[in-house]
Formats: structure tokens, C-alpha cells, sequence
């Protein structure tokens, strides 16, 4: 078997993840619906696909002598909980820059804020009030080079996750994903795989991983339901990270613009502001199929991905893969991010 991936790799999850078809749903959809199921990654009950990242990243880390990982992301965010979970499994300290785009509210700490003190990671909460979110992520990471300086003075040595693992290290971890369900559903033709995309490294990986292992007479399209606004240049960095990806695998394939398929449709009014189609999707998986997704990203992807089998964007009878990227935890979080699912 030829071996792709020659870079470091700390193992945190249980791969390959299931993958399995939704008969009820696909029956009512008319399509063929099935699941990949990241959001069992592990290695605890809150996986998701960070870890396919952090495999690598943690890796990484490891190689270059770190002893402390450094993230960013939302006060409720996946990826970095899931990386003071890697952290912690890694035997590494864990400092996390949480943007309070929904603060949480003292001593009530729920879901993946909950989560990230019980393993004991330090946090800044970085303040949205004055900020843009690209101010806001500027500073952070102005901040977190300066604490990794510090540290460095007292024989540390922090490694800086860019926010979402979004790196082509990481994506290496995601273009072997879209290798991996290729080679668990032999007998199937896959037209379309659907996923929930914020900063764009699942995407890449996936977008990568279709180029390299698609079925020669079969290519995959790997269509992304962005959670949140991006601006255009967004879109080139997701191609130019799966093309280091590329590289990085020592793949000879090229990806380009061409084979993005972004659609900024299904946000509503914004990142973790729950949607009316966000929670009719997480509903309709539930109550047919007692498949949980979450209000922030899998319930409003689902929405897409109904939509577009609605619309005909999807034709009836293609062979669809949902790509389940986790966060399920969202559902404990704060009533803002929960809305109303009942
Ligand atoms: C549950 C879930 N789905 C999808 C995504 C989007 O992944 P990416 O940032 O790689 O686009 C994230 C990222 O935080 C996530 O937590």
C-alpha cells in the first residue's frame, strides 16, 4: 500500500470514522444519503474534524520540541477545544485566544468553554465590542507571538495553530479523509460530498483529496456551505492550501478555483446566530433519522444540502455524502447560539 502521508502524525481519533447511509431520508430526499461520520472522531465524546488537523499539526508540534499549543477561535469554538483536548492527550500545555463574538456569562460556563476549563487550558478572551472580526484575529495573534516570545525567555516553546488548524499540515489530515471514504464505499459513485465550511482548511483537504483519489471516471464534488461571510480572496487561500497540501503528500495533482464550490446562502444572519432552514435541518435529522447536528455548522450545511436537492441542484438519484464535522456540543451552549429547536 502506498503510504501518503509522511509527515509527523500524533494519532488522537479512531479512523476510519463509520459511514453509513440514511435510508428513511433518502427515500424521503430521493437521493442516496449517506453520513461520514466525523463527529466520532474521538478520542473523547466532543470529536469533530479538527482532529483530522491536529493529527498533524500535533505532530508537528511534537517534532519541532513544543511543549504548549497556542489556538484561537470563538468562546464556543470546536477547534479549540478539540485542540486542549489534543493538547492534553499530547502531554502539552494549552493557551487559547477566544474571540467573545457570544460571551459567555460569568460562572455559567456551558458547553466547549465548559469543556476547555475542565482540561485546564489558559484563556484570553479577546473583546469584539470595538472590533472587526479581522482586527480582532489580528490581535490575537499579534498577542499570541508576544506570549510565545515570553515563554521562549523561560525555556518554553509554544507552537502558534493558525484559527481552524486551517494550514496545509493540517489539510494533509483532510485530503486522506476523502481517501478514506472513497476506499469504504467501493460500490458507490460518489457525486457530491457536503460540508459546513468556515475557515476553508476541510474544505481544502476535501477539495485536494477529490483531485487526488476521485474515481478516474467518477470526480467527486466537494460542495461547501459557508457558516459565515468570507470575502473573495477567501476562496484562493482555500486553493493555495490545498495545493501545499498537494505537495505536501507529494501529490503531482493541482487544484484551482475551478474545483471550489462555496455557497454563501445558508448563514442567515451570521456566524453562531442560529437560522430558521439551520434549525428545520437539525430537526428533520433528528426526527427521521435520530442523527444529531449542531445550530452553528452540520444543521445549517444540512439546510444547504437540502435546499439544493429541493432545487434540483442535487438531482434525484445522485449519490450524496454528508460530511458530519461534529459540534454537536453547540447544542449545550447558550441560548443565543441554540435558538429554537423545539
Ligand atoms: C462542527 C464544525 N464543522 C465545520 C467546521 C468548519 O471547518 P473549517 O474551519 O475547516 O472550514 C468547523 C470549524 O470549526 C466545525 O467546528
Amino acid at each position: 500500500m502506498v503510504e501518503y502521508n509522511k509527515l509527523p502524525k500524533f494519532e488522537l481519533g479512531f479512523f476510519p470514522t463509520p459511514v453509513h447511509k440514511l435510508d428513511r431520508l433518502s427515500n424521503q430526499l430521493g437521493v442516496n444519503l449517506y453520513l461520514k461520520r466525523d463527529d466520532l472522531t474521538g478520542p473523547n465524546l466532543f470529536g469533530g474534524n479538527k482532529i483530522r488537523k491536529l493529527e498533524y499539526l500535533v505532530g508537528d508540534a511534537l517534532k519541532q520540541g513544543a511543549d504548549t499549543l497556542i489556538t484561537f477561535g470563538a468562546t464556543q469554538s470546536n477547534h479549540a477545544m478539540e485542540t486542549a483536548v489534543a493538547a492534553r492527550k499530547a502531554g502539552l500545555d494549552v493557551i487559547l485566544y477566544l474571540e467573545t463574538i457570544t460571551p459567555n456569562k460569568a460562572g455559567d460556563d456551558r458547553a466547549n468553554i465548559l469543556v476547555d476549563k475542565i482540561l485546564g487550558a489558559k484563556i484570553h478572551y479577546v473583546s469584539m465590542a470595538d472590533r472587526t472580526e479581522a482586527q480582532a484575529d489580528a490581535f490575537a495573534m499579534e498577542e499570541a507571538k508576544q506570549e510565545a516570545a515570553e515563554l521562549a525567555k523561560t525555556g518554553h516553546k509554544a507552537y502558534i495553530i493558525p484559527v481552524g488548524g486551517a494550514t496545509p499540515i493540517g489539510s494533509t489530515g483532510f485530503a486522506l479523509g476523502f481517501k478514506e471514504l472513497i476506499d469504504q464505499l467501493p460500490d458507490v459513485a460518489v457525486d457530491y460530498i457536503v460540508q459546513g465550511s468556515g475557515t476553508g482548511g476541510t474544505a481544502a483537504g476535501l477539495i485536494a483529496g477529490a483531485k487526488a483519489f476521485s474515481r478516474p471516471d467518477h470526480p467527486t464534488e466537494i460542495l461547501s456551505i459557508n457558516v459565515s461571510p468570507k470575502p473573495e480572496e477567501h476562496y484562493q487561500k482555500v486553493v493555495n492550501i490545498a495545493n501545499d497540501a498537494l505537495d505536501l503528500l507529494g501529490l503531482e495533482q493541482n487544484v484551482s478555483l475551478a474545483d471550489t464550490h462555496f455557497d454563501q446562502s445558508y448563514f442567515g444572519d451570521g456566524y453562531e446566530i442560529p437560522s430558521e432552514s439551520g434549525s428545520a435541518a437539525i430537526q428533520l435529522l433528528a426526527r427521521t433519522e435520530g442523527i444529531l447536528t449542531d445550530p452553528v455548522y452540520t444543521g445549517k450545511a444540512f439546510a444547504g444540502l437540502l435546499d439544493y436537492v429541493k432545487t434540483g441542484k442535487i438531482k434525484p438519484g445522485s449519490n450524496v455524502v454528508f460530511w458530519h464535522t461534529g459540534g454537536v456540543s453547540a447544542l449545550f451552549a447558550e441560548d443565543k447560539i441554540v435558538g429554537k429547536l423545539y
